[in-house]
């Protein structure tokens, strides 16, 4: 949720920034904009909308700027307009400010501000940090530090409340460019004789794999003699940069049209990594076949779940507790994390808590388990819960946070809708539900042995499916691109893919598409049901294959089109569905890896036909750390 990206070397500065914007563009779209120091002024460019409108805006400027700082933004306070648009500057233009965050109390700050004749122009939380600055620097006597510059920024932040990234740079602090992390990503990228920031990584590593992520509390001074860390106090700190471990080839679209295409594509491959890391071969370990890498006291006396998460990820938790219910036996509540922040459930003994979020920053997630880690503290200790949490993003504020991590293994996403973390994030919880039911015993070993066999196919499932969807999944949004509502229903295991179905159509293709449980329709959504109102019904055979089939039945009575996404094709079938879209036939309790990746194809072929923006869909952005 908003990018910033920073430059101070020798190159050309705003290249190298829209470059790297253009990586993070999946953050924030509503407006870009860049600032650079030359010429001892403060030179800003801002365009609302893609970042395809600031750069021909710059286009018509020869800039020999070598340091600077850019933003690509998703509006939260203020309308996404250019006046909105970050950097934002102080009254005399002299500091540009850009940020990814939320500045709580900018209210009180603005006032405070104006009242000693600083001046505002736009609606934003951002625009009081150059402000503030400024008035520090005013009355800062310029003996008083080594850098003035850095210290007013230091005396700012500690009157900021929320969670903020921010990059500063002054015409009249030409050699300096300065960033601040606060509970919002910052990393920092060392190239020779050269230094980068960016909200995230895939913005430098065209140009560096030395990096360097701030941690809370922290501000960075980059100069051209090196990077100076120091903490919130000015006491200054030891840090080393590491090597990056990163495939560039996860940021090009490698021929795929769009980024969504390829990561649904990269799906097999998802599974095989995760099934490579977690699964050791039978017989290599005594008490569980699972190595996720977790101390074993996080399994010891475990009475209870909780789960906290949001969109995607609430939608792969669900299936997680049906594994985890099934397979181990235990308790496993799934909450919306914005909601469980402000009604939790009671503090119960022999809890596991778990943040399932891919990109390791929503702030809903992060927040509902920062609330569970304070009011267990100082109980005894089998209240206190121990806390687990599900990322794709490892180094990530989540990372931070936890001490105990199951990182999922799909690689950078770049298009907005989950679609390969997903599938990543059910392996997560298919190896966590069987190391808990191996240990508790709860399953038998031939059992056990049998569902990872059954695992260890999906790949080429996958590949299988993918192979067949992709021409039917087309014809269907050929015919479907204009449909108004959808209905997505399922049951048991398959009722979260049911979900998630729906959210992908509705969030990349603005149909309105609602998911339910089949048996859940006659008590009132059956009502909705026309010709014109298709319904996809997952119908995979097992537990709920029959009931499933009846629910069908009842919607095609009321004239809705039926599509099933199911492996069976037989007479019954034929007859029910007006459409199929088949599936591999796998254990129902491994189905739902499958079952997702029509639907997905089906969302994505629905608004590239409808000429939609797939990778970065109104409104959205792929990580949201604001509440
Ligand atoms: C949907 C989607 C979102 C995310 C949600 C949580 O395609 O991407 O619903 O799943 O914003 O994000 P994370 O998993 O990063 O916490």
């Amino acid at each position: 949720m908003c990018g910033i990206v920073g430059y101070i070397g020798t190159q050309a500065a705003t290249d190298i920034l829209l470059a790297g914007l253009e990586k993070l563009e999946y953050r924030g779209y509503d407006s870009a904009g860049i600032a650079t120091i030359w010429e001892g002024e403060v030179n800003c460019v801002r365009a609302k909308g893609k970042l395809h409108n600031l750069r021909s805006k710059l286009e018509q400027i020869e800039s020999p700027a070598q340091i600077g700082i850019g933003h690509t933004r998703w509006a939260t306070h203020g309308k996404p307009e250019e006046y909105n648009a970050h950097p934002h500057l102080d009254t005399a233009k002299r500091v540009a400010v850009v940020q990814n965050g939320i500045i709580e109390n900018y209210r009180e700050l603005r006032e405070e501000l104006k009242g000693k004749g600083h001046q505002f122009l736009s609606e934003t939380d951002t625009e009081v940090i150059p402000h503030l600055i400024a008035e520090f620097l005013k009355n800062l006597s310029p003996s008083s530090s080594s850098s003035p510059f850095l210290e007013a920024i230091r005396q700012a932040v500690n009157h900021l409340k929320g969670a903020f990234a921010i990059a500063v740079i002054s015409a009249d602090f030409p050699d300096e460019l300065i960033v601040v992390r606060q509970q919002a990503p910052l990393v920092i990228g060392f190239g020779q004789g050269e230094l980068f920031c960016a909200s995230d990584t895939p913005a430098i590593v065209a140009y560096t794999r030395a990096v360097l992520p701030l941690e809370n509390g922290e501000i960075a001074r980059l100069t051209p003699l090196g990077v100076e860390i120091y903490d919130f106090a000015g006491d200054r700190l030891k840090k080393q940069p590491r090597l990056l471990n990163f495939n560039p080839a996860l940021v090009e679209k490698q021929g795929f049209k769009h980024f969504m295409l390829k990561e649904i594509h990269e799906q097999p491959g998802v599974v095989r990594a995760s099934l490579d890391a977690y699964f050791n071969n039978f017989g290599e370990s005594s008490e569980s076949p699972i190595n996720l890498g977790l101390p074993a006291d996080l399994y010891n006396n475990l009475e209870q779940i909780q789960i906290v998460a949001c969109g995607t990820s609430w939608h792969a938790a669900l299936i997680g507790k049906y594994l985890i219910e099934q397979l181990a036996g235990i308790s496993t509540q799934v909450h919306y994390a914005s909601e469980y922040r402000y009604a939790p459930s009671p503090v119960t003994a022999n809890t596991l808590i778990i943040g399932v979020t891919q990109s390791g920053e929503t702030a809903d997630t992060l927040a509902a388990l920062a609330m569970e880690k304070e009011r267990r503290q100082g109980k005894e200790p089998q209240y206190q819960g121990q806390l687990l949490g599900i990322t794709n993003r490892s180094e990530s504020s989540l990372g931070d946070m936890v001490p105990n991590i199951i990182s999922t293994l799909a690689g950078i996403e770049i298009g907005v809708a989950a679609t390969k973390t997903f599938t990543a994030q059910l392996m997560a919880f298919y190896a966590l539900a069987l190391d808990l039911a191996a240990r508790r015993q709860t399953v038998s070993k031939d059992t056990l042995e049998k569902i990872i066999n059954g695992l260890r196919q999906i790949p080429k499932e996958i590949e299988a499916t993918l192979e067949t969807q992709e021409r039917l999944t087309e014809q269907l949004a050929h015919e479907f691109a204009e449909t108004k509502d959808f209905i997505f229903v399922g049951r048991g295991i398959n009722f979260p893919i049911a979900l998630e179905g729906a959210l992908k159509l509705k969030e990349i293709s603005y149909i309105h598409a609602e998911g339910y449980p089949a048996g859940e329709m006659k008590h009132g959504p059956i009502a909705l049901l026309d010709a014109k109102v298709p319904v996809v019904a997952i119908a995979i055979p097992g537990s709920v294959y029959e009931k499933v089939i009846s629910n069908a039945q009842e919607a095609k009575a009321r004239d809705s089109r039926l599509i099933g996404v199911t492996p069976v094709n037989d007479g019954e079938a034929a007859e029910i569905f007006n459409d199929l879209l088949p599936v591999s036939d796998v254990e129902e309790l491994l189905s739902p890896i499958l079952t997702v990746v029509p639907l997905q194809l089906l969302a994505y072929h629905i608004a590239a036909r409808r000429g939609l923006d797939v990778d970065q869909p109104r409104n959205l952005a792929k990580s949201v750390t604001v509440e």
